[in-house]
């Protein structure tokens, strides 16, 4: 990543669309890289009909790959570097060769060009009922979203969910920092989502899972049966809710931990995120038999969650080391036989023409 060049907003200065548009120097100037695409999937179905596959390549090559093969997947979740301006490093406890990463800063030219070229692909390819899910923090979440506004519309955003964590060290200068956001965007009027899927019971702690009394303002009462139940009356109408009804989570996930240095599931690659949060996203944005994308997939934990929820996955990274540790979790995932199909999209073989229609229409002819 090169190009430390900053990002700022400017409104748009043609047409009758005065949405806000971030530009910043080089979003006009063509990329460089060899374009990537088209073999076939195919490879990737394993004899249970699910789809496997882990590609070594740039994210967007990866999706171009997938799309020629036709049937791109109707979940794609992306968690790219957050725009630290950090290396990330591997965890000490598990340090191993190729496990860490370099972050670029949120402002750099190249970083956002990756966001938006990333996003523009995803917002032609992606069925219209498809679910995007951005995974970022507090840096760089703003420029995505008007980034995503930009490529799939305003109106295609649906919720910025906020996942709050309480563990890690404090900071001294601030206010510790202890969520990420996870932007969901999705064009259709009803999108695939199974919120039946990530329910639970409304008297259970999301927290400690323990069985609370108080948790709004509603009045409690006895119906009937002797169920406890919380009731309001609003414009003339009566609302009952069971305690040990179900209710869908909200916005704000405070129930799921960041991984602890010693916890089992973790692999060593810097920034795993937690299988269950992962699970939480596959099956509220996705069902069974539905095949998930993850083009920034570091260790595998998208796909080790539609693994085991039933589905099937297409994964991809640029570091080589996060498709060795994604391969051989997911190896040990797979039913006999149903090891993921790889491919290395820096393989000449697999080198085609670049075409203008894969670069977002700004930068079309100007390579
Ligand atoms: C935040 S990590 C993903 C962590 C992952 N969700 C997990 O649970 O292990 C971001 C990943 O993006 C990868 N990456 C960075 N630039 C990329 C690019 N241009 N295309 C594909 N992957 C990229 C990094 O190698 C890193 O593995």
């Amino acid at each position: 990543m090169g190009g430390m060049a900053a990002g700022r907003i400017s409104p748009r200065r043609s047409g009758d669309d005065q949405a806000p548009r971030l530009v910043w120097p080089g979003r006009r100037r063509g990329s460089r890289r060899p374009e990537p695409v088209a073999t076939s999937l195919a490879a990737g179905v394993s004899p249970d009909g699910r789809t496997r596959g882990l590609i070594h390549g740039d994210a967007r090559d990866a999706i171009r790959f997938v799309a020629a093969a036709g049937g791109f997947p109707a979940l794609v979740y992306l968690d790219p570097p957050f725009g630290t301006g950090t290396t990330r490093w591997a965890s000490a406890f598990h340090a191993r060769g190729g496990a860490s990463f370099a972050d670029p800063r949120a402002t750099d030219g190249d970083y956002l060009s990756l966001l938006h070229e990333t996003f523009w692909l995803l917002a032609r390819e992606m069925p219209p009922a498809g679910n995007l899910i951005v995974h970022l923090d507090s840096t760089a979440a703003p420029a995505a979203r008007l980034l995503l506004d930009e490529t799939f519309g305003p109106a295609a955003f649906r919720n910025e969910i906020v996942w709050h964590y309480a563990s890690g060290g404090r900071a001294r200068r601030t206010l510790s920092r202890k969520h990420d956001l996870l932007l969901w965007y999705s064009r259709a009027r009803r999108p695939r989502f199974f919120p039946e899927a990530v329910a639970r019971p409304r008297h259970r702690c999301p927290v400690c899972g323990g069985e609370r009394r108080a948790w709004n303002h509603l009045r409690r009462a006895v119906d009937d049966t002797g169920r406890a139940v919380r009731t309001v009356r609003s414009a003339g109408r009566l609302y009952v809710y069971p305690d040990d009804g179900l209710a869908s989570p909200g916005d704000v996930w405070s129930d799921i931990s960041t991984l602890q240095q010693k916890d089992p599931e973790r692999t060593g690659y810097a920034t795993q995120k937690p299988e269950r949060l992962l699970a939480r996203v596959v099956a509220a944005f996705s069902a069974p038999g539905d095949t998930v994308g993850d083009f920034f997939c570091g260790s595998g934990t998208t796909l080790a969650a539609a693994e085991r929820l039933g589905r099937g996955f297409v994964g991809g990274d640029l570091n080589p080391a996060a498709v060795e540790i994604a391969a051989a979790r997911l190896a040990a995932l797979a039913p006999q036989g149903a090891a993921p199909a790889r491919w290395r999209l820096d393989q000449p073989a697999e080198l085609p023409r670049r075409r203008a229609a894969d670069l977002p229409p700004a930068r079309r002819g100007q390579s």
